[in-house]
């Protein structure tokens, strides 16, 4: 099982999930393609087969949404020997909140309906002692999140949607990365200019675009 269309009829033959009931992300994704997806089948293919190819060993994924960006990291860490650790406030599926405002970040432990079905999900694939979830929120619970690892080599962001969250995510990321890590960016297009700009003076890299002309994946290969 290595690609993302066989993934579909297996996950919705064997999870007993009503994605459509979950909220109306779900269903916009429910009618978008027959499945809730947060990434898309390239997106899915490239970060499994990046962490591959690169060996990579210690993965964060902010944030987990559907669980669609970790499961992909969980098999690629299943092949490499690896670990990954995914986030989320679950503020979409929960507030219907696409950018969390200050007021709903008050709130905890919205989204455990959620979780327990990611979690599902990472079962049907045994990747659960591959992948850890947490519910919580990015800035404040991910610097205590992360001192379970003592590195980070691969990032999937699908959280930050501006030059501020990103600032912000890259706050707590920066002083965890290793000497060779790849950071993956899915949409870049909301802040494209700004996200170029802080590549290159926060990480002193080069951002690339893959994947795609309308909404490319961000990628900073620090691998060499
Ligand atoms: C586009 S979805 C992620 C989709 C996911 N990558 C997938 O493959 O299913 C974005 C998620 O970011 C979460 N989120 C946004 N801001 C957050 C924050 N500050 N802390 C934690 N989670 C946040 C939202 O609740 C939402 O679930």
């Amino acid at each position: 099982m290595d690609k993302y269309e066989d993934l579909v009829p297996l996950i919705n033959n064997k999870l007993n999930v009503n994605y459509g009931s979950i909220g109306k992300r779900s269903s916009e994704y429910l009618s978008r393609g027959g499945f809730p997806y947060g990434i898309n089948e390239a997106e899915f293919n490239f970060v499994k087969d990046q962490i591959i190819e690169h060996g990579l060993r210690s993965g964060f994924d902010f944030a987990t949404g559907i669980g669609m960006s970790v499961l992909a990291m969980g098999m690629g860490m299943q092949a490499t020997g690896g670990t990954a650790m995914s986030i989320d406030c679950y503020a979409e599926e929960v507030f219907q909140d696409l950018q969390p405002k200050l007021s709903v970040r008050k709130v905890r432990g919205g989204g455990i309906k959620q979780q327990e079905i990611n979690q599902q999900l990472l079962e049907l694939f045994n990747l659960q002692d591959i992948v850890t979830l947490y519910n919580g929120w990015s800035p404040q619970d991910c610097g205590p999140m992360m001192e379970s690892v003592e590195y980070i080599d691969v990032v999937f962001l699908d959280g930050p949607k501006n030059a501020a969250s990103f600032l912000e995510t890259l706050s707590y990321l920066k002083p965890k990365l290793a000497d060779k890590y790849l950071m993956l960016v899915h949409d870049t297009h909301c802040f494209k200019s700004d996200f170029i700009h802080l590549v290159r003076t926060e990480l002193n890299a080069e951002a690339e675009f893959k994947l795609g002309t309308k909404y490319p994946l961000g990628v900073i290969n620090a691998l060499n």
